[in-house]
């Protein structure tokens, strides 16, 4: 709607998992290096924990657009089911020969002769299980017997679980201390810093734009994105989204302090903190009425990387 406006392509925030706009802040470059670093070195089993909404999704289809057609890779993104329908799911994925009611040691060798195979024409299998938090024990064993697939030397199946953080809780129980034992890599997302969030800002800007985009952020403002989202980048582009719209129907380019304002009094509440009152805004709120301080635009979308 704005994009015009704003000498942009694309909406630059939109909320989806795409991993066109994947932006590799520290720990999202760490995460992904580790993961591949699971999966081609055949390492067994991953694990990756992270808030809501701080790019859990995004990274496993960032993951699977760098694995090259030498691996055969499943995404499990519906994990309230069943130990069984798991199991079907995964079958169908990999279009496993199975009889209509397999049972555990049916599916197990239609798995192990699949990864046999796949493993002697030199391709690597990968399960990857987003949402973790909603698996069960049940599941979760389930998932361990698949890392026991392996020959003398090498795993035969990469297993990378990714969840929100209670999922590190449900992983202590005692029926669950195999699959523990045999993580080989573990990794946490937590909030964006304050520097990142400005340059992952600039980078979905420039990345949204056929050239330059045609907007520049005060201080302040990045500042009360920040206070408002706590760095976590689902809420990052929630208010930036909204922010945008407010300039565009102020005919303004300059998204300042009082464009977020506006722009998060219009969006959901947010329940852990009640909005930007003198004491949330800090030394800022010092600045009273005088105008924000403007951020070198070329500076930033300089630092925002083009891929
Ligand atoms: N590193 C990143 N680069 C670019 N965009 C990102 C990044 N991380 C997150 N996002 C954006 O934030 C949104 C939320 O991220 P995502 O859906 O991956 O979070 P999640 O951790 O899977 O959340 P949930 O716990 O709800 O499943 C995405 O739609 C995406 O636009
Ligand atoms: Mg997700």
């Amino acid at each position: 709607m704005y994009e015009n406006f704003y000498n942009l392509l694309l909406p630059p925030f939109a909320n989806t998992p795409n991993s066109r706009f994947f932006f590799e802040t520290e720990q999202h470059r760490e995460a992904l290096a580790k993961l591949e670093y699971v999966v081609r070195n055949r390492r067994g089993f991953a694990l990756v924990t992270g808030e809501v909404g701080s790019g859990k999704t995004t990274l496993t289809r960032t993951l699977l657009r760098r694995l090259g057609s030498e691996v055969r890779a499943c995404l499990i993104n519906n994990t309230r089911v069943s130990s069984t329908e798991l199991v079907k799911m995964i079958s169908s994925e990999f279009q496993l020969d199975l009889p209509e009611k397999p049972d555990k040691a049916t599916y197990l060798t239609a798995m192990r002769r699949f990864v046999e195979h796949q493993y002697a024409i030199g391709r690597n299998v990968v399960i990857i299980i987003d949402e973790g938090q909603c698996l069960s024990i049940d599941e979760l064993e389930e998932l361990r017997l698949l890392t026991n697939l392996e020959n003398e030397t090498d795993k035969l199946v990469q297993l990378l679980i990714l969840g929100q953080p209670e999922l590190r809780a449900m992983l202590k129980h005692e029926r669950l201390k195999p699959l523990i034992q045999r993580i080989a890599m573990y990794t946490h997302l937590g909030p964006m810093s304050f520097d990142d969030m400005t340059k992952y800002i600039a980078y979905r800007l420039v990345r949204a734009s056929n050239e330059r985009p045609n907007v520049d952020f005060s201080r302040e403002a990045l500042q009360m994105i920040y206070q408002r989202s706590s760095g976590i980048p689902r809420v990052v582009n929630l208010v930036c989204d909204n922010a945008l719209l407010v300039g565009y129907s102020r005919n303004t380019r300059l998204i300042d302090s009082s464009v977020v304002r506006r722009a998060v009094d219009q969006m959901m509440p947010n329940f852990n903190n009640e909005g930007f009152g003198p004491a949330d805004l800090g030394e800022d709120a010092t600045l009273g009425n005088a105008p924000d301080e403007m951020i070198q635009p070329t500076q930033e979308y300089e630092d925002g990387r083009r891929l």
